[in-house]
């Protein structure tokens, strides 16, 4: 327990000496607890595992063994990017798992957010632990827990309210008794990002907007259908290309579009076409709790309806989303 807890005397790490310092004790502490020895890594794309990865690639290189799990309910090019990165760049010993179908046929038909949510969650354990089994000479677990996850985890022991379960890869079972790697978790999220670009990781990756563990699954409202998740994912790619043009990106702190299982009647071609609603969702926050709306200039809101009503299958109206949290929560489910 005493190391999970942050010194007093820790310095914040506010710039890139700062980080390098950090760096180099983290790479020298990984290769006194691994030796030789193997170390598996859930790799999402997200920051925290992103900046563990690239970490370990310096400390032990080859000894990491960094897994990939596509669920089907990433963003556009999330996968690509984390192949093109990790494996490509940083030429990590990468397996990517394309787990899509496992997933989707799972889902298929499960209307209720939280099953929904149970079933994604379960899923992804037993993938990754499916290529745990297969790998040899593994001993230690890789996570990309933060000093919050810590904080948070210790309300909970101590029988105050429970903030929430983190997406790590909690809860493997019995037969994959790893050791923790935990190289980040005396840090805030600031410094995380802060050590991530000392690492060389991209700009784009160590200041991207949160994304959900459960990914667009939990946008595409209501039962999922591989149709309206296809025309999520390329509304949601429009919205980022569009924020990304008019600097909305950097300013706000989430954006994304949900699709809900509703079609509406429009007009097409001089025909009648049926089709989903796009949901802007754009909001600014500290810490998630509470959040209000971004107020996207009308010319933005514009462009953004044009080009998702021309450019995807499946989508014949936009909506903007203006309702702060609470009592919206920032999610739809
Ligand atoms: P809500 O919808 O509760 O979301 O207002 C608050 C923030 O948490 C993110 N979120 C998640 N993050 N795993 C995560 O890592 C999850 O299961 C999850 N669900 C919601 C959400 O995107 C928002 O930033």
């Amino acid at each position: 327990m005493e190391n999970n807890v942050r010194p007093e005397s820790m310095e914040r790490i506010t710039t890139k000496a700062l980080a390098e310092a950090f760096i180099d004790e983290q790479i020298k502490a990984v290769r006194e607890q691994v030796g030789d020895k193997k170390v598996l890594l859930a790799l999402s794309g997200g920051v925290d595992s992103s900046v563990v990865a690239a970490l370990l690639i310096k400390a032990i290189g080859k000894q990491l063994v960094c897994v990939h799990v596509n669920h089907g309910l990433m963003r556009k090019n999330e996968s690509e990017n984390v192949i093109e990165i990790f494996g490509k760049e940083l030429d990590a010993n990468l397996i990517y798992v394309d787990a899509t179908d496992r997933f989707l046929d799972l889902l298929a038909g499960v209307s209720e957010p939280e099953k929904k949510r149970k079933i994604i969650g379960a899923e992804f354990i037993n993938v990754f632990a499916d290529e745990a089994r297969k790998l040899e000479g593994v001993e230690f677990l890789a996570q990309g827990t933060i000093y919050p996850d810590i904080l948070e985890s210790f309300k909970q022991a101590e029988g105050k309210k429970a903030v929430k379960s983190h997406h790590n890869v909690g809860g493997l079972p019995e037969d994959l008794n790893f050791e923790l790697v935990e190289p980040i978790k005396l840090l805030f999220k600031d410094e995380v990002r802060v050590v991530g670009e000392a690492l060389g990781l991209p700009h784009a990756m160590v200041y991207r907007q949160p994304f959900p563990g459960p990914g667009l699954g939990v946008r595409c409202l209501g039962a999922i259908t591989r149709d309206r998740l296809h025309a999520l994912r390329e509304a949601d790619a429009i919205l980022r290309e569009e924020f990304d043009n008019c600097g909305l990106a950097e300013k706000v702190w989430q954006y994304f579009i949900a699709v809900p299982d509703v079609k509406s009647v429009g007009v097409k071609d001089e025909s009648r076409y049926e089709g989903w609603p796009a949901i802007i969702r754009a909001v600014n926050t500290k810490d998630a709790m509470s959040a209000t709306i971004e107020e996207i200039p009308y010319e933005v809101l514009h462009k953004v309806t044009y080009r998702i009503t021309h450019e995807v299958d499946g989508i014949n109206r936009v909506l903007y989303d203006l309702t702060p949290k609470p009592i919206g929560t920032i999610e739809w489910e």
